[in-house]
């Protein structure tokens, strides 16, 4: 991270509101395209997709989406569409992902499987994801249209693989590091890459920012899943030990199940293969992490994944906005947010 005296609240506010702050007029564009094109004359689906959208969120990828096109001082208004595309992609994936995770909060309120019931989470899940095609043949480019649909057809990949491995103690990191890639890491490339690919920058560039994109992606889903399991989360709108009811075998796990003995094992046997869990488990889980430190020992991981989003960015001109893309990086790891 590059040195920075920390003067004026710009300077000091952290490095993704900071990206907020510098792009919050383009952002304004994209908040009104969301909202525009969220609308159907079925009453249903704006009201779902108003639910959740209205909620918030950090709106990270469409922000990385005109930040990538800024970065090489992209003019042709058309990152405003394509990160509005992009966030219609996640908001998809999100309703989609609280029905197979049986999630009850999401953005802080009961998520809209809660409140709607699981069937019309599906649907509108599926209007939202058409809606995002709609968006990209809108913007014309086959380029953008390819690097769009593989990520969309992947992440639904990762999401598979993500369920076949759940209550499979014998996952490893690689493993979880495929289905990581696909269900997280490439939404946040495509959203990069397409920034230089509409600024019509050569392949090199677009690779930096592909590269950038996956990442800062694999840096913020291993965040994501240290924060399953740490009070953080609540503060995040999401429920502490999702991943832990659901059997999810993620990063802390499998840091201290490659160390365990007989007991442990028996201990992530029954509560994640078996599913016999009681109340106190969860605290028994939080505690065998500490004793392995999983948590650290993730976020280092975690971190060797935001060094690597920064050093593909050395081949990007010069501009404000590198070094703050650079800080978001390493930022992702320890982001209580
Ligand atoms: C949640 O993404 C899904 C993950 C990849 C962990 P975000 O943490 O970006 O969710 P919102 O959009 O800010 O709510
Ligand atoms: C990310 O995984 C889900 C998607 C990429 C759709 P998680 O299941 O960990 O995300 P959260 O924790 O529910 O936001
Ligand atoms: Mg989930
Ligand atoms: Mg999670």
């Amino acid at each position: 991270m590059q040195a920075q005296q920390a003067k004026s609240p710009e300077t000091t506010a952290n490095p993704l509101d900071r990206l907020a702050a510098l792009l919050g007029d383009d952002m304004k564009k994209v908040n009104a395209l969301i909202i525009r094109h969220m609308d159907s004359p079925v009453p249903l689906i704006p009201q779902i997709a108003a639910y959740l959208i209205a909620a918030g969120g950090k709106r990270i990828r469409p922000l990385l989406t005109i930040g990538a096109a800024q970065l090489y001082d992209d003019r042709s208004g058309r990152a405003h569409g394509l990160a509005a595309c992009v966030e219609f992609i996640h908001t998809a994936t999100l309703l989609h992902d609280d029905v197979v995770d049986e999630s009850t909060q999401r953005r802080g309120k009961d998520s809209a499987n809660l409140v709607f019931g699981n069937q019309a989470s599906v649907l509108v899940g599926d209007f939202l994801f058409s809606r995002s095609f709609q968006l990209m043949t809108a913007d014309g480019s086959l380029d953008v249209l390819r690097i769009l649909s593989n990520a969309s057809a992947v992440i639904a990949e990762g999401e598979v693989m993500q369920l076949a491995a759940a209550g499979d103690l014998a996952t490893g990191m690689d493993q979880y590091n495929q289905i990581i890639a696909a269900k997280t890491a490439a939404l946040f490339a495509a959203a990069c890459e397409i920034g230089p690919v509409v600024a019509g920058q050569d392949k090199a560039q677009q690779e930096a920012l592909r590269v950038y994109g996956h990442e800062l992606g694999m840096a913020f889903q291993i965040a994501d899943d240290i924060l399953d399991y740490s009070a953080a989360q609540e503060k995040l709108g999401k429920t502490v030990g999702d991943d832990f009811r659901e059997g999810k075998l993620t990063a802390p796990v499998i840091i201290a199940l490659a160390e365990t003995d007989a007991t442990e094992r028996a201990f992530w046997q029954r509560t994640m293969v078996d599913k016999a869990q009681e109340p106190a488990d969860l605290a028994a889980a939080q505690a065998i992490l500490r004793k392995h430190d999983a948590l650290k020992r993730g976020a280092d991981l975690a971190r060797a994944h935001a060094a690597k989003a920064v050093e593909s960015l050395a081949i990007v001109p010069e501009s404000p906005l590198k070094p703050l893309l650079a800080a978001l990086a390493d930022y992702t790891v320890d982001r209580e947010f």
